[in-house]
């Protein structure tokens, strides 16, 4: 038995490998995606949500063009991280098909998980207008890291007002954030594994290839985290991360903190627990599973 999803991402790197594990994984089914600014524009971002689906023949799966803007904020992208392109490094052709005029709404309901990668605008408006939103796995956040500023997480940063929204919804929410994500680096052995397995394995390969290079020269790595993977992955095999059930509030008004989510790990507060909270993973058993799934791509 499959459970449903939806991805609500920002197609970079890491959304497209995460959307390409969900297509590979008979333990969940995509309903959707929802594309939002956030690593790049919305029309770039859609475009590349489009390309990662046309690459497998998933034109079947809808494609819904969400927010342009944060909620409250003037948009920062990440062209330092996934290039002018939002997908830098394939050569992947321009998307034919259309857009779906669905509602997201409608994808959601009893037993579907909302599995956000991105900024959280859509997923706030959601919640705003009662959407029937039964469970969240976000990739964001982060207990004691920062990669955006010093205190916050790039999709927390972008849009803080919206992760406000959504963390106070009383929605049960996994947080999937850097603290884990970054135990977990997709190497270039792990890259040469895929290959020449298909054409999708040498896409992630080459996606790997320029993303690498921004983790080898913010942080040294000789990998890089494939975050938004992590988070469909949580959803194929809870047992891949261990969490903590805590308090976690969103950070709107500091001249140095904007952005941050402020993880009650050690239960030091009265504050509700609003948030199952990624703090340790398997990442072999997680990287393993990424190759393997990836690998059976066409
Ligand atoms: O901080 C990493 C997150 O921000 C990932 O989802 C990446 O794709 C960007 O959206
Ligand atoms: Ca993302």
């Amino acid at each position: 038995m499959s459970t449903p999803i939806v991805i609500d991402c920002d197609p970079g790197h890491d959304d497209a490998i995460a959307i390409l594990l969900a297509l590979a994984s008979p333990e969940v089914e995509l309903r959707g995606i929802v594309t939002v600014a956030g690593n790049q524009t919305v029309d770039k971002t859609t475009r590349n949500a489009l390309k990662v689906l046309e690459l497998v023949g998933r034109t079947d799966i809808p494609v819904v063009r969400g927010a342009e803007a944060p909620l409250k904020r003037r948009l920062r992208t990440a062209p330092n991280v996934h290039g002018e392109s939002g997908l830098d490094g394939p050569d992947l052709p321009e998307p034919t098909t259309p857009l779906s005029n669905d509602d997201p709404a409608d994808w959601l309901g009893p037993g579907v998980v909302l599995v956000p990668t991105g900024p959280l605008t859509n997923v706030a408006r959601l919640v705003e207008t009662g959407a029937d939103i039964e469970r969240i796995v976000w990739m964001g956040g982060a207990i004691a890291e920062g990669n955006v500023t010093p205190a916050a997480e790039f999709n927390a940063f972008v849009d803080p007002e919206a992760a406000a929204i959504v963390f106070a919804s009383g929605i049960p929410i996994t947080m999937v954030g850097l603290d884990v994500t970054h135990k977990a680096l997709f190497t270039r052995a792990h890259a040469d594994r895929l290959r020449d397995t298909g054409r999708a394995g040498r896409v992630v390969a080459e996606l790997s290839d320029f993303f690498q290079g921004f983790h080898e020269r913010r942080y040294g790595f000789d990998g890089s985290p494939i975050h938004d993977a992590m988070a469909v992955a949580h959803v194929i095999d809870p047992t891949l991360l261990e969490t903590v059930h805590c308090n976690v509030e969103i950070e709107t008004a500091s001249q140095f903190c904007d952005g941050r989510t402020v993880v009650d790990r050690w239960l030091t507060v009265d504050g509700p627990r609003n948030a199952h909270v990624g703090v340790d993973v398997d990442a072999a058993r997680f990287l393993d599973l990424l190759v393997d799934r990836i690998s059976t791509l066409p």
